[in-house]
């Protein structure tokens, strides 16, 4: 049994995953190939429910604690679905992995860069995406698309800082795997990147 491809989607909200993400599922599964389709924070009983508490709360919280949730949800979404989707030859597709906690947790939050590598390998061992689909956008473009264009206030300014450091820290990771992370241009018309995805989905 030839084992599936593991491929993941990142970028920051409005940046178009999921709409990148259905119309991947429907090109790959046209070619006949057999797969699933997760997300983190999430995939299983437990990630669904670690994602609520930490999607939902306010409180201010401590990246590392936040960090090693999602990494505990992410061990059993890889022993519960994962690893058992590519074992059996499934493609499996997954709306952000383990380079948005190295976005979000590190690059936002300020969290050590090495410690999260140290609960990637430990986690994780070996196991890597072999494609990660980064969609790069600024993020006020991205915040635009999902919700109504206005000046921001103070907190959203500060909120503005913190993106731009999450979006430094997905395109360090880029740079650091350029094997396995395709930066796409996501500022352009949905078709234009369509045809990106199409030339990358080609070569895997
Ligand atoms: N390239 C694009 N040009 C214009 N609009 C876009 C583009 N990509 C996505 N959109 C629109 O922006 C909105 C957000 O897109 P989408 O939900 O796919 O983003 P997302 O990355 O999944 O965000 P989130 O992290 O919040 O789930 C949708 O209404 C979508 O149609
Ligand atoms: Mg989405």
């Amino acid at each position: 049994m030839t084992r599936g491809r593991f491929i993941t989607l990142e970028g920051m909200d409005g940046a178009g995953k999921t709409t990148h993400l259905d119309w991947l599922r429907a090109r790959l599964e046209a070619r006949g190939m057999p797969l699933i389709v997760t997300r983190e924070p999430g995939g299983t009983p437990l990630g669904e429910a670690l994602r609520q508490l930490l999607l939902d709360s306010h409180d201010t919280r401590n990246p590392e604690t936040e960090a090693l949730l999602m990494f505990a949800a992410r061990r059993e979404h890889l022993a519960q679905v994962i690893t058992p989707a590519l074992e059996a030859g499934q493609w499996v597709l997954c709306d952000r992995f383990t380079d948005a906690t190295y976005a979000y947790q590190a690059g936002g939050s300020g969290m050590d860069w090495h410690r999260v590598a140290e609960l990637e390998r430990w986690v994780q061992g070996p196991l890597q995406p072999d494609l990660t689909l980064y969609f790069d956008v600024d993020p006020e473009i991205g915040q635009a698309r999902t919700r109504q264009v206005r000046a921001p206030d103070r907190f959203e300014r500060e909120q503005q800082a913190f993106y731009e450091r999450v979006r430094a820290a997905y395109l360090r990771r880029a740079s650091e795997h350029p094997h396995r992370i395709k930066v796409i241009d996501a500022a352009r018309p949905i078709p234009e990147i369509q045809i990106t995805l199409e030339k990358i989905i080609l070569t895997i």
